[in-house]
């Protein structure tokens, strides 16, 4: 490790919400730790106590009486670093009040008291090591530890559920296992002080304004523009439209140039009430004029980012113009397909919609985000005919709500049903994967709690529109 290594990472500890890897190497027990750092500390002090000696003998050799400053200044000195080790032991121990520091110390204690990090024979070997590899973000601690072949393969599956029985008799917190993967070489494992929360919305006051997408989920989970294209999957009634209705909300809410378009397969409730402030198209002719108008937008915005060749920046469009966004929610996309597939019979092979439709809905979901165009598609059933198993990939935001099957398992999320957690559809639960965030398997999701009667959708569509109307007005 370079000395530039060395500063990154002991600053990096400090840095509570920003992810930052920190890789910690253990390679010696505690007490040879405590060991090598008394040795340290007295030969410090030994030098010191020598060197002021030594200065004030010179004087009284020189002047013929003795410098009482020198011997001031050592104890000042001595009393400083004193301070500063107790305040470093405290701030590296299990009792530190910074995150991160205390997982420094747990992770270390662990590997000794499991003896993970077998017993030195003497204090010169130190050869064996084991690393871990840690970091926070979004109330989630991930934690990877690569025994390199210190550990039995059998011990080796033990070790999610023994650092979290660990965590909990080390330290005042609770300690939830959220997920935990055994990977060749590696146990990648995610742990949180609470479970997760669904959140309740009572108003607009639950919405939060951002200058990029950042759409609260639940409690921890964030929908960013990580993974700007999302697939939502459900049975009937399952309450796929009603986080569509949340998520429209809290898309405009976000930011007030984002805009809307929405295709309702069904010609049902989304269809009436998104009129008040966007684009809706029901029929197979107009959700293809609409693609159509999304993509042609698209290309535009690539030609103007791409305009100025000179500076070899990855930016989004809505980064460089500060344009907002531009969300296409398709909900009941199976009917819509069936119905245009159905149309199609009667057309000729080189006039028929669906085709064209379906490679310009690709184009747009793996394009999409540099241009700020962001695609949501739901639908009780999303077969691979209509969407294929590669654009799944770029669909960094998959959520299944209901009951899931196991030929959902693989296609939306690649897990076989037993690796899955499962969920409390009577709550309007599902399984949520986000893209970016680490995980190896979805998770719990559990949907934001949306009344219509305390909150009318259609009614707040109609505040937001009359807002932005008179926003314009008054540029
Ligand atoms: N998150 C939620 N919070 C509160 N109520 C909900 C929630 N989700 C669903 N519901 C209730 O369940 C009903 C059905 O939900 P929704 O219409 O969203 O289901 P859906 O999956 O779109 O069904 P369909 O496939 O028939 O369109 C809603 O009218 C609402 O009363
Ligand atoms: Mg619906």
């Amino acid at each position: 490790m370079t000395f530039q290594d060395f500063i990154n990472e002991t600053l990096s500890t400090f840095n509570l919400n920003k992810k930052s890897t920190t890789y910690l190497k253990v390679n010696r027990t505690k007490a040879q730790q405590r060991k090598l750092l008394s040795i340290f500390i007295l030969i410090a002090v030994m030098i010191q106590a020598v060197l002021a000696f030594s200065i004030s003998l010179l004087d009284y050799l020189r002047y013929n009486q003795m410098n009482i400053i020198i011997f001031q200044l050592l104890g000042f000195a001595l009393s400083i670093e004193t301070i500063a080790v107790i305040i470093w032991t405290w701030l590296h121990s299990r009792f530190s009040p910074n995150e991160k520091l205390r997982l420094r110390s747990l992770l270390k204690d662990f590997a000794e008291e499991n003896d993970i990090l077998r017993k030195h024979k003497s204090d010169i070997d130190t050869t064996q090591s084991i690393r871990w590899q840690y970091y926070i973000e979004s109330n989630l601690i991930y934690i990877t530890l690569y025994p390199g072949g210190h550990v039995t393969p059998s011990r080796t599956k033990e070790i999610p559920q023994a650092l979290l029985a660990f965590f909990v008799k080390e330290t005042r917190y609770k300690w939830f296992l959220e997920q935990y993967h055994l990977g060749d070489g590696f146990v990648k494992m995610i742990y949180s002080h609470k479970p997760d929360k669904a959140l309740t919305v009572k108003g607009y006051e639950d919405f939060r304004q951002s200058s990029d997408l950042r759409i609260r989920l639940t409690e921890r989970l964030d929908w960013t523009s990580k993974q700007p294209m999302g697939l939502i999957v459900g049975p009937t009634s399952s309450g796929k439209t009603t986080l569509i209705k949340y998520l429209i909300l809290a898309f405009l809410i976000n930011n007030s140039k984002n805009k809307v378009y929405t295709i309702d397969g069904k010609g049902a409730y989304l269809s009436q009430s998104m009129g008040i402030i966007g684009d809706v198209a029901i029929s197979g002719n107009d959700a293809y004029q609409m693609i159509s108008t999304l993509e042609k937008m698209m290309n535009e915005r690539y030609d103007e980012l791409n305009h100025d060749t000179s500076k070899d920046e990855d930016v989004t469009y809505h980064e460089k113009f500060k344009s907002g966004q531009t969300l296409l929610i398709i909900d009941e996309y199976l009917a819509l397909a069936t119905t245009m597939q159905a149309e199609d019979k009667l057309r000729k092979p080189a006039d028929r919609l669906f085709p064209q439709f379906y490679a310009k809905l690709m184009n747009l979901i793996v394009k999409g985000r540099q241009a700020s165009i962001y695609v949501i598609i739901s639908g009780q059933m999303i077969p691979t005919s209509i969407l294929p198993s590669e654009a799944r990939d770029s669909l960094g935001l998959r959520i299944v709500l209901g009951r899931i099957s196991q030929v959902q398992a693989t296609e939306i999320f690649n897990s076989g049903l037993s690796e899955l957690p499962s969920a409390d559809s009577s709550r309007y639960e599902g399984l949520i994967f986000l893209d970016g965030l680490g995980l190896e398997h979805p998770i719990v999701f559990k949907t934001p709690f949306y009344d219509d009667r305390q909150l009318p959708f259609k009614g707040a569509l109609r505040v937001l529109n009359s807002e932005r109307c008179s926003h314009r007005s008054e540029i």
